[in-house]
């Protein structure tokens, strides 16, 4: 879970980094190029397949896990205070991701088919409206598919702040936990890697909840 764990939170990074390019407020056009080479490059649509497939297994795992530790157990504690030895996220672990997985499955129908639905190479499948061009170069217009997903639905709009407010927990207890899987608990430094899973949870989750609170008030245009 550690290992899945490190790629997911290293997708966040560059995910939230080339989403924060709407607050460049140009009509989308620095997000624009950088989703299209994102969606473009051989590369990286190959580290996609690793992405789904890493995706899948931490959820297996997370599954096996959740198995193993009711089956070590089978009979409960007649006494049980679980608040005396660890946080409420931390045993909330299956209950966030599954959140997460619903607001997941929401996301990528609203992004990820459209854009990929034309395959590779060939967006000129996509309606006019949704295609941008940019220095003479034809690109899938995801700013325009983010302004029609929020502007006008509220809803919508509040299920992704819920999502990443899941997201938010779930990483809290996941980056240290990583860390410590993979041996790294130590006097001197756990205390560090704690503050800087609170930094990454808190400004990661901050910058993707403005997005669409942005795009419904109209602060990015
Ligand atoms: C809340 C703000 C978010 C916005 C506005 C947003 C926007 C987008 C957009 C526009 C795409 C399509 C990119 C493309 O196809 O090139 C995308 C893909 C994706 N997003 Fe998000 N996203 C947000 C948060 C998240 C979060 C919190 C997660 C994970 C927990 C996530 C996971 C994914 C995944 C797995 C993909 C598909 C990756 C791929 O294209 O290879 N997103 N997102």
């Amino acid at each position: 879970m550690g290992l899945t764990g490190f790629f997911l939170i290293t997708f966040l990074i560059v995910h939230c980094l080339i989403n924060s390019m709407i607050f460049f407020n140009d009509g989308g056009e620095t997000f624009n190029h950088w989703a299209h080479f994102m969606g473009s490059n051989l590369i990286i649509r190959t580290m996609e397949i690793g992405l789904f497939a890493f995706l899948l297994l931490h959820i297996f795992q997370g599954l096996m896990l959740w198995s193993q530790n009711r089956s070590a157990r089978p009979v409960r504690y007649a006494v049980n205070r679980p608040e005396k030895n660890s946080k409420w996220y931390s045993r909330s672990m299956g209950l966030l991701g599954t959140l997460i997985l619903l607001f997941l499955i929401l996301h990528l129908y609203h992004f990820w088919v459209p854009s990929r639905m034309g395959g590779i190479g060939s967006i000129h499948e996509l309606e006019p409206a949704s295609l941008s061009t940019y220095s003479g170069q034809e690109v899938h217009n995801l700013y325009n598919e983010m302004l029609m997903v929020f502007r006008e639905n509220l809803w919508v709009v509040i299920v992704y702040v819920l999502g990443v407010f899941s997201l938010f927990w779930h990483l809290l207890h996941g980056f240290q936990s990583a860390f410590q899987t993979f041996g790294l608990n130590h006097k001197r430094y756990t205390p560090l890697i704690k503050g800087l899973g609170v930094a990454y949870s808190t400004i990661i989750c901050i910058a993707f909840a403005s997005m669409p609170v942005a795009m419904y008030m109209n602060w990015v245009s």
